[in-house]
């Protein structure tokens, strides 16, 4: 049969590329960018002299923002109040297109890299299996010929040297590390022990806040649905205005001044808690953003409903559900939410920190002169005597409430 592999370019996927040709398959290599730094056409001869029969490198970048980063934007998505699924959010993107090509080329066999222990396994055949309801699955690191042949890296590197697979000559970081275009995650190795603290040199997207400008970058950010269409660097008098360059133009923002590094222990769908440490500085600059647009234009209630539908969103996304009837729904409502989240959000960003500096809006509910403390405007005052009395009802014993009665 035929597979069509998610392949990385990396020592893993390298070797299950040639032991996948070892069990008789016809290997075809499907390689996504999704804005990680990777050697594309390095990785395009490596899988050929691996023996791959078809070499797959696609730019999904475009569709990466547009398709999976906006809807998480819209949703204010973060899972357990802090991650901001940055890797979550790329798997369907990456799944999507590798079904597509699996049909294309009538591969009946989809594989991938991802551990047996982890998040992203189920992330990647839950969409195979809703896109690709045929499809067979090779997951080798579940499979006990493949994981006790290889036990550790001494393993793969042995088997790669006896199989004519460059093995990587730059020393390996001691963790490892899931990079796109919204963020790098990093965990396991020495990052296992939840006391030990991250080494400053491990953030590749992000300066340490301590070492960024002492003069902030001010940004503004122009909505529309919910979304952003433009991007204005304020003094510099700079923008740019597709969805690929708005968000790579937050991240270089955002990376400059060391914002969005977050240390957490987490609950992995699968049961167990692990550490991670990640760095999203485009997507922080976009949630405060998107907060303040949001609450400026939409509707106190609907707010509120669209809140907790954020929330079910992202725990939908971390277990891998991007594509289910469920989250189908959650995406509707969310976007129906975001039709009159629209304007100009101004803020700075420094030393770790996003600022809100100020926001105007066609439609904001926003009534300056209802809330003003100088004009009596459209409200009677005196009525609120009565909400407040109504509302605490509630909260004197009924003794009290009585007396009063008696006394008014
Ligand atoms: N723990 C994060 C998540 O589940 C990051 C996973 C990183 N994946 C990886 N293959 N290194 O979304
Ligand atoms: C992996 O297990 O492949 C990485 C970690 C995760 O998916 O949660």
């Amino acid at each position: 049969g035929t597979v069509v592999l998610a392949y990385s370019g990396g020592l893993d996927t390298s070797c299950i590329l040639v032991w996948l040709k070892e069990q008789g398959y016809d290997v075809i290599t499907f390689l996504a960018n999704i804005g990680q730094d990777e050697d594309f056409e390095a990785a395009r001869k490596k899988a050929e002299s691996l023996g791959a029969k078809k070499v797959f490198i696609e730019d999904l970048r475009a569709e990466f923002v547009e398709d999976f980063i906006w809807p998480a934007v819209q949703a204010n998505a973060v899972y357990e109040d802090r991650y901001l699924l940055g890797t979550a959010v790329a798997r369907p993107c990456i799944a999507r297109r590798q079904v597509e090509i699996a049909r294309s080329e009538g591969a009946q066999f989809v594989s991938h890299g991802a551990t047996g222990k982890g998040n992203d396994q189920i992330r990647f055949e839950l969409t195979c299996y809703a896109l690709y309801p045929e499809v067979k699955i090779i997951a080798p690191w579940r499979i006990p010929e493949f994981y006790t042949r290889f036990r550790g890296r001494t393993d793969l590197m042995e088997y790669a040297q006896k199989h004519g697979i460059p093995v990587p000559v730059t020393p390996q970081a001691p963790w490892s590390m899931d990079a796109n275009l919204m963020h790098i995650s990093y965990e396991s190795g020495i990052l296992e022990n939840p006391k030990s603290h991250a080494p400053g040199d491990l953030y590749l997207m992000t300066k340490n806040p301590e070492d960024s400008p002492n003069v902030p970058d001010v940004l503004e950010l122009e909505f529309r649905n919910g979304v952003p269409v433009k991007v204005t660097n304020v003094k510099e008098g700079k923008s740019k205005d597709s969805p690929l360059d708005i968000f790579s133009y937050l991240n270089e923002i955002g990376g400059k001044h060391g914002v969005g590094r977050i240390d957490i222990v987490e609950n992995r769908f699968i049961g167990m808690k692990s550490r991670g440490i990640y760095e999203t500085p485009g997507g922080t600059i976009l949630l405060q953003a998107h907060l303040d647009m949001e609450t400026f234009t939409v509707d106190k209630e609907v707010r509120r409903i669209k809140q907790g539908l954020g929330i079910k969103f992202s725990e939908l996304v971390y277990n891998g559900f991007w594509y289910s009837p469920e989250c189908d729904f959650v995406r509707f409502c969310i976007a129906k939410s975001q039709e009159k989240v629209e304007g100009k959000v101004q803020l700075s960003v420094f030393k770790g920190q996003v600022y809100i500096l100020g926001r105007e809006s066609p439609k904001s509910l926003y009534n300056e002169e209802l809330v003003s403390m100088d004009v009596q405007g459209d409200y009677n005052p005196c009525d609120a005597s009565g909400f407040i009395r109504i509302n605490a009802v509630r909260l004197a014993p009924f003794f009290f409430y009585i007396l009063r009665l008696l006394h008014e």
